[in-house]
């Protein structure tokens, strides 16, 4: 730790958490971009930081993607815990299962001993349909799990690509050119001052709902993804911790 303390990567978790403005940020060696040691140590690092802000009766809520997906795999498998109850902080996303909240909460829940709730809804509605689930007393009580979340670990997503894996329409695609989307995080796509400039219509955590929660655990890595972050944080809660690696912060580092 001595070693690391001088080291650089520590004196860019320092930089990044200031120009940032969160509570912490965490830097693995390596980019996930080309390197999938990287992914492991990324996800065991987010891995390590949630055991040690979860207490017993926790409730966490989970998003979806290929990075939240591996921190569930590499979570140690522990019957310490008592009552943590796992939900899906949105609907389904996409045609892939294996990246969707719902199987990542449930992944959560059988490692550690938990149960979990999902949300088994399209994860994008129309006016209509949002109006009549809303009112459905399981999506009611999911607003009110929301509500009394302790954790959310979450994902950042380049806002065209995440666009492409949705198969979101050319022009809704259009529309985030034009409006000038540059990150995505929970449905909503932020530009490069961090507003958001389009979100789906959904059931799940919404933005404005974030700043009550305790902890929130961003994990996002790779050199690629360091302009969606920086757009990302533009706006992100105080109390943000996010989880990196270097391919991502020397991105960063270079407009700072
Ligand atoms: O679709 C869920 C989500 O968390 C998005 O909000 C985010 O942009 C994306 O996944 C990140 O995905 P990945 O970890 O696969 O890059």
């Amino acid at each position: 730790e001595v070693v690391r303390l001088w080291s650089g990567r520590s004196q860019m978790e320092l930089m990044l958490k200031k120009y940032l403005n969160i509570k912490d940020v965490i830097i693995v060696p390596g980019n996930v971009d080309n390197d999938t040691n990287t992914s492991m140590l990324l996800s065991q690092e987010a891995a390590k930081y949630l055991e040690s802000i979860l207490l017993n009766e926790h409730i966490i809520a989970v998003t979806g993607g290929s990075t939240i997906a591996s921190i569930s795999h590499a979570m140690t498998e522990s019957s310490r815990w008592k009552d943590l109850l796992f939900i899906a902080a949105r609907g389904g996303v996409g045609k892939d299962v294996r990246l969707q909240a719902n199987t990542i909460a449930s992944l959560f829940a059988s490692k550690m001993n938990g149960s979990y709730r999902t949300l088994y809804i399209p994860d994008r509605l129309s006016e209509e349909a949002y109006m009549t689930m809303k009112k459905e007393p399981f999506i009611q009580e999911m607003m009110d799990l929301y509500e009394r979340t302790n954790i959310i670990i979450h994902g950042i997503g380049d806002a065209l690509e995440m666009a492409k894996r949705r198969n979101s329409s050319d022009e809704e695609i259009e529309l985030l050119r034009s409006r000038g989307a540059v990150s995505e995080s929970f449905g909503y796509y932020f530009n490069n001052q961090g507003e958001a400039v389009h979100h789906i219509r959904t059931i799940g955590v919404q933005l404005n709902q974030l700043q009550h929660i305790e902890h929130l655990l961003a994990v996002a890595g790779g050199a690629k993804k360091a302009n969606a972050l920086i757009s990302y944080f533009k706006q992100a809660p105080l109390q943000t911790v996010l989880v990196t690696d270097e391919g991502a912060a020397n991105e960063m580092m270079k407009v700072i």
